[in-house]
């Protein structure tokens, strides 16, 4: 039975309305139908009302607010360009509407390497290499990255700075037909997808990590020439139907091995992407307001006993203080560009909810972008396999906290705005479905929860006890 139930939910578990809050074995028992796994273009599958697969630590739940739908011409399903891609190819129900390590990786085995996933504009570090060999797809298949290539300078822009490829581990940088220094001058950089879902509560309009894009129709559209290789002229019709189902997703974590089942009866409110689909838009109070008797606190779960009495409630007793230690231990921000946008102050003493203050998803709720280093060498130490720029800048204009020379993997916000303060500038991400879509961090640096712990306690030198940490990663496995 067990083996059974495995290899069920690994293919998903689509689950009638009625029946959410029964546990799978009974869900089962009923007969309700699967959710693949791994979900291609214009194959017509029906997105169920709610589909759950497992994950790293449990199980992740995909909510679709209307209710079973079918796919047949719908856009977000449907080719838009030429190379056999749809939206749903990198935005996964079972990865969290986003990809992971383990999926790509089967589905590169199972297809030898011939998925659209795979294809050469941006599922391969560059579309020059021998598309055939796996080590041409290593960024996807080892970081879970795509490549994202923007013309430099952005059109209508006057940049502060200079470029130089330092490194080109990928070839592309450096590429005749694909570089720098190419007919169309383009930069190339990688990074992970992100959540498509829970958009209500993502109001402050800044989607990708540079934000390059302001509205969903915006993004779309960006989507559609850049990772589908269509011409972008889609029907408006199309457009909202997109739209219109990137909000009415909901994406969260819905049981954990130990902790078990997220999303019962009176339990915390921020949990289990149903109680995100009913919180009201007038509802987006914030950490930052001090609303934290809202955003899982001891007394929101229900007949969990004191630490210690059963793994499981140890376990919920660990998410409480984790989530204590996200919204109440203070260590000091300093040194980080754009913080001011981010948390109203140039330097602050301040906790994990300072920058991610929104209460449901955990972005900024204004929206903005900020350095905290994970493009930057002396932060996330070196890596190899990524592309290193030096950025010069030119005017009298610095980066605040870097100078006017800067080494960095991805220059994030800047390649928009062309100015040296916002280089390594990021949009936060959403905090939803964590262990369904590792690793984290726009280009993929953190491999698991520990990492990103780690990385903010050197970071922001918050000399966390082995406790916190501990906390704090469990903590973000439930969310
Ligand atoms: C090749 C894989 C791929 C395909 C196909 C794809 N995306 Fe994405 N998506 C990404 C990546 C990578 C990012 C992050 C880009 C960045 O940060 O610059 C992203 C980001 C997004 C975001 C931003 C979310 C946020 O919180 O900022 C949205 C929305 C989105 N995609 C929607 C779509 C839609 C709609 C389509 C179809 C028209 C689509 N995507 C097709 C890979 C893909
Ligand atoms: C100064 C503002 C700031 C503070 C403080 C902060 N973060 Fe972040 N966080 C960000 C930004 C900006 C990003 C996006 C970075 C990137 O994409 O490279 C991010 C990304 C993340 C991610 C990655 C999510 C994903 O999908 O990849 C996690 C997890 C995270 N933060 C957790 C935390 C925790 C835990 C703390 C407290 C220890 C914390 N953050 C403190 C700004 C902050």
């Amino acid at each position: 039975m067990q083996g059974f139930l495995r290899r069920f939910r690994r293919r998903g578990v689509a689950i009638a309305a009625a029946a959410v809050t029964l546990p799978v074995v009974a869900l089962l028992a009923q007969g309700y139908g699967g959710s693949p796994i791994w979900w291609e273009a214009n194959t017509n599958e029906k997105m169920p009302l709610a589909a759950l697969f497992r994950d790293s630590s449990g199980d992740i739940l995909v909510y679709n607010q209307t209710g079973d739908m079918g796919t047949n011409g719908h856009p977000f399903f449907s080719k838009l360009g030429s190379n056999g891609r749809a939206c749903i190819s990198c935005h996964q129900p079972s990865a969290a509407m986003s990809v992971n390590l383990e999926r790509l990786n089967e589905r590169w085995q199972q297809t030898r390497g011939t998925d659209a996933v795979f294809a050469a504009v941006d599922g391969s570090n560059c579309p020059s290499l021998p598309q055939q060999e796996k080590s041409s797809h290593s960024l996807l298949l080892e970081h879970g990255l795509f490549r994202i290539y923007e013309a430099w300078p952005a059109a209508g822009v006057k940049p502060e700075f200079t470029i130089e490829v330092m490194r080109d581990p990928t070839g592309c940088n450096t590429d005749a037909t694909y570089g720098l220094k190419s007919a169309h001058p383009t930069i190339s950089v990688y990074r992970r997808p992100r959540i498509v879902g829970n958009f209500k509560f993502l109001s402050a309009g800044a989607f990708t990590a540079d934000s390059r894009a302001t509205t969903l129709e915006q993004q779309a559209l960006d989507a559609i020439r850049m990772h589908e290789q269509g011409s972008g002229n889609i029907a408006p019709e199309d457009l909202r139907q997109i739209v219109e189902f990137e909000q009415q997703v909901y994406v969260a974590q819905s049981r954990d091995e130990l902790g078990g089942d997220l999303t019962e009866v009176g339990g915390p409110e921020a949990l289990g992407p149903w109680n995100m689909s009913r919180a009201k838009a007038d509802d987006l109070h914030t950490v930052a307001d001090r609303n934290l008797a809202r955003f899982l606190t001891v007394q929101d779960w229900p007949n969990h006993h004191a630490q210690g009495a059963s793994p499981r409630d140890a376990f919920r007793e660990s998410v409480l203080r984790g989530s204590r230690v996200f919204s109440a231990r203070t260590f000091h921000i300093g040194d980080t560009a754009n913080l001011e946008h981010v948390a109203g102050h140039k330097a602050v003493d301040g906790t994990c909810a300072t920058c991610h203050s929104e209460r449901f998803t955990g972005v900024s709720n204004q929206g903005a972008w900020a350095d905290i280093g994970t493009s930057i060498k002396g932060w996330i130490g070196d890596r190899p396999e990524l592309p290193l720029f030096k950025i010069t800048c030119t005017t009298g204009a610095g980066h605040p906290y870097l100078g006017r020379v800067i080494y960095t993997n991805d220059p994030g916000r800047a390649l928009v705005t062309g100015k040296c303060a916002d280089v390594g500038s990021f949009v936060m991400q959403q905090l939803r479905g964590l262990p369904a879509r590792a690793p984290y961090f726009t280009a993929g640096t953190a491999k698991d929860l520990r990492e990103v712990v780690d990385f903010y306690d050197k970071r922001f030198s918050a000399h966390f006890s082995e406790q916190e940490k501990q906390d704090l990663v469990n903590f973000m496995s439930v969310l």
